[in-house]
């Protein structure tokens, strides 16, 4: 029916959606210990608990005292903090070191500050509703001047004002346009940024939830949630940055992936026998085109049977495992959650026999259409079943693999709803649940149960996991894809705000499919896909079965040169990747980054959806459309360097670039140091050669090189390498120095070159207090070093 114009039937109002609110009304009474602050009103409870100095929860509760314990994202207790507090009987005043919260009582409406007295977020006159029927909502005043970031996977440009957002994870093959909502990913948070001043909120409600922020008319947004509690956090910034410094200080941050991850992926629905693999990677090989995992799609199962190999078709599955393994190339196979109801299928008689299988409230187990057909499905609720579903996992591992593909975990149906009955109990460990309340944290649990067995078992390796769907939380376990994208231009150019949007939620490691997965594609949109993979986080070409094959040779030797250019880009560029990912493991501060997260006060940035950060130093402006080879390019204050060229440009302004197919617009900012490896087959073959690239600015600089063994959790015991670069410019003198602040690693580097940037013609270079002999060439000039300046050999 969605399809037709009975979707714009009168009846379905959306203004009648959040009739039948009423407000949660005056305080009745108020209680106050240490950091919680406890209200009875006249129309439920709120509870308002400090977690940090910069962050306080608030959640209200319709019916009775708000529950504490109810969070599937959030694994962490709130801080020991001093909060001064001065109760009145109109309003209540709560101040920690970096905030402050003001509560009327008449009726309950909070307003949150920071120290400097700036509102960061305030509550209309409709203030705080409730309802019976309808779930819970809230209202927050909008300033003319807020942008709204944030809300993780969702199509459509960068800044969400003047959108509606709904979470509730969904499996849409349909093209994805800017209206296409909800995708796969729920993670109802999101940053606002006014003038410069960035604060968050977090909605933690696992319920069909809805952000309005059509802000204009109103001059209000509102969240609002078909069930549940309302459960939200004011993260009180004052920056970008940090505001998804406190989002992951809730919901844990991602894991320091395995080097293979980030390297090149090259998948197909399907690559369907041994031999077909085979000559696929014997074809990376002959084509010298660095490549790191080969996806195995449904076809690699005996009869979609997750947890089976298809001995036909991929006869001695672990011989074939181990020799790619040998190359430098893994395999991820994709595991499903559905598993086929077929009584002489063990996994289907066991989850049956031990009861793990999702069910009604009166036992009969739920059953739906999958790829294998009638399927039960894991109830990864109950701790149990993960357990179980883990440990299954040994049928991989044991085979060699260490990286799991995880999809239709929204899970997927084949049906009307396109999901499970929204009445499946599930049950947990504390309390059974309906499925209308654990629907969006469904594929969190498969994650976690996965990733969990994934680490039991690899013997101290680090898994990779990808997954389709998730909710707040999903980069403690899995990378993340933007599921069934086409081969359209539009949706190149949308995979950039998508990411950038997924970074700013939380989840660093994500990336669309390259090429497109539905559609055919081209060598043109191929190329300039590739180029933007480059700096994706998550680099997988992925097509779907029925559409042109989209390998990196798939569309002739012109396309494929340029191809193969950008993959072993990714790989030049992979010491100064790795470096990020292991950031962003510590801070959640996102590997690809929307240009307002570096400039803040910089206005002009706070929309740009089509050109994005690496780092702080790195600018990225890739191509979007077909025949284009010029665009403008806003470069922010300071100096720049063409990636390519050395030519720089001043900031502050727009640019108009060009770039030939071959060329993707990279700028360096003046002041940066990047390292460079040289091109391998794989992440498994170590380069034997560093080169840094120093950009020498007016100020000093530093850049931290770091390493470990790619592989292994033993960074996390301090065998790494790390080694701080300090680049200071001086009355026509550069001096670089190096510190090795942890030498427990050796990186495999034997030659060490530096570059330098600059077209000074006599410029005095000095490294470690030693002069360096060097010639200006083609503007920049070059060094080697000996290795033991940056690590002890
Ligand atoms: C879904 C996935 C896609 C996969 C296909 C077959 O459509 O999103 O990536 O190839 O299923 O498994």
């Amino acid at each position: 029916m969605e399809d037709t114009s009975f979707a714009i039937h009168p009846g379905n109002d959306p203004e009648n959606n959040v009739q039948g609110f009423y407000d949660i009304g005056d305080v009745l009474s108020t209680d106050i210990s240490d950091q919680k602050l406890s209200f009875k009103c006249q129309q439920g409870y709120i509870s308002v608990l400090f977690y940090k100095n910069d962050i306080v929860r608030i959640i209200m509760n319709p019916q009775e005292e708000p529950l504490l314990e109810e969070s599937f994202a959030v694994d962490q207790a709130p801080e020991n903090i001093k909060v001064h507090i001065d109760d009145s009987p109109e309003k209540v005043e709560a101040s920690t070191d970096y905030m402050k919260l003001t509560i009327s009582k008449h009726p309950f409406r909070v307003s949150a500050f920071d120290m400097k007295g700036n509102l960061l977020v305030s509550e209309t006159d409709d203030g705080m509703a409730v309802g019976k029927k309808e779930g819970v909502i809230c209202y927050k005043d909008a300033n003319e001047e807020d942008h709204y970031f944030g809300f993780g996977e969702k199509s459509g440009f960068l800044d969400k004002r003047g959108e509606k957002l709904t979470m509730w994870n969904s499996d849409v093959y349909a093209p994805h346009n800017p209206e296409t909502d909800p995708l796969y990913q729920s993670i109802p948070f999101f940053m606002t940024l006014r003038r410069g001043l960035a604060s968050g909120i977090f909605f933690d409600n696992t319920y069909r939830t809805t952000f309005d922020m059509e802000v204009e008319q109103l001059g209000k947004y509102s969240f609002h949630s078909e069930g549940g509690q309302l459960d939200y956090y004011i993260l009180a910034g004052p920056t970008p940055k940090k505001v998804v410094e406190q989002y992951t200080s809730l919901t844990g941050r991602m894991p320091l992936p395995p080097k293979w991850a980030i390297g090149y992926h090259q998948s197909r629905y399907s690559y369907e026998s041994k031999e077909e693999v085979e000559e696929l990677v014997r074809n990376f090989k002959e084509k010298d085109i660095p490549l790191d995992a080969v996806h195995f799609d449904i076809h690699y199962m005996e009869g979609y049977r997750v947890f089976t190999f298809d001995e036909d078709r991929f006869p001695q599955a672990k011989e074939l495992i181990r020799s790619l393994d040998e190359q430098g190339v893994r395999v991820v196979p994709i595991v499903d959650p559905g598993v086929k109801a077929d009584a002489q299928y063990s996994i289907y008689q066991e989850g049956v026999q031990k009861g793990l299988f999702c069910k009604y409230l009166e036992g009969n187990i739920f059953f739906g259409d999958v790829w294998p057909g009638k399927s039960a499905f894991p109830d990864f609720l109950n701790p149990e079943a993960r357990k179980w579903w883990g440990d299954k996992h040994q049928f991989y591992t044991n085979l060699g693999i260490e990286g799991i593909w995880n999809d239709m975990n929204e899970p997927a149906v084949f049906n009307e709803t396109k999901t499970m009955d929204t009445d499946v109990m599930h049950r947990g460990d504390k309390k059974n649940r309906l499925h209308i309340e654990v629907h969006n944290v469904y594929g969190n649990l498969m994650a976690q149960g996965t990733y969990e067995g994934l680490v039991n078992q690899l013997d101290g390796n680090r898994p990779f996991l990808l997954t389709r769907a998730g909710y707040s939380g999903i980069q403690r376990y899995a990378a993340v894809w933007t599921g069934d994208n086409r081969s359209f231009w539009e949706h190149l150019e949308m995979a950039i705000p998508m990411c950038l949007n997924l970074g700013a939620s939380g989840v660093p490691f994500s990336g669309a499919d390259i090429g497109g997965f539905a559609h055919d594609s081209n060598g043109e949109l191929l190329a300039r896909w590739t180029q933007l993979g480059v700096f994706t986080p998550y680099f997988r070409n992925h097509s779907a079965l029925g559409f042109a094959r989209q390998e990196p040779w798939a569309f002739g030797e012109k396309y494929e040169k340029i191809i193969s250019k950008y993959i072993k880009l990714r790989y030049r560029w992979m010491q100064h990747m790795y470096k990020l990912f292991k950031d962003a493991s510590e801070t959640g501060v996102p590997v690809m980054r929307p240009m307002y997260m570096e400039y803040p006060s910089d206005q002009e940035t706070y929309k740009l959806f089509d050109q994005f950060m690496i780092g702080e130093s790195v600018l990225v402006a890739p191509i979007l459309r077909p025949g284009i080879k010029d665009r403008l390019v806003y470069l922010p204050e300071g100096t720049w360097y063409d990636y390519w060229t050395d030519e720089t440009f001043e900031g502050s302004r727009k640019h108009i670039i060009h770039a030939e197919l071959d060329q993707l617009p990279i700028f360096i900012k003046q002041g940066a140091v990047i390292p460079e490896l040289d091109a391998t087959s794989s992440t498994a073959k170590p380069s034997k050669n560093l080169t840094v690239h120093v950009y020498p600015g007016q100020d000093s600089s530093s850049y931290k090189l770091y390493e470990d063994d790619g592989r292994t959790f033993e960074y996390n015991d301090g065998k790494f390498f790390e080694c701080e670069l300090v680049i200071r410019k001086e009355n026509g003198k550069l001096d670089i120095q190096s510190h090795i602040i942890k030498d427990a690693f050796q990186p495999t580097w034997e030659l060490v070159e530096f570059v330098v940037h600059s077209e000074d013609s006599d410029l005095d270079i000095s490294f470690n207090d030693q002069a360096i002999e060097s010639k200006l060439k083609d503007k920049v000039r070059t060094f080697g070093v000996e290795p033991s300046n940056l690590f002890n050999r």
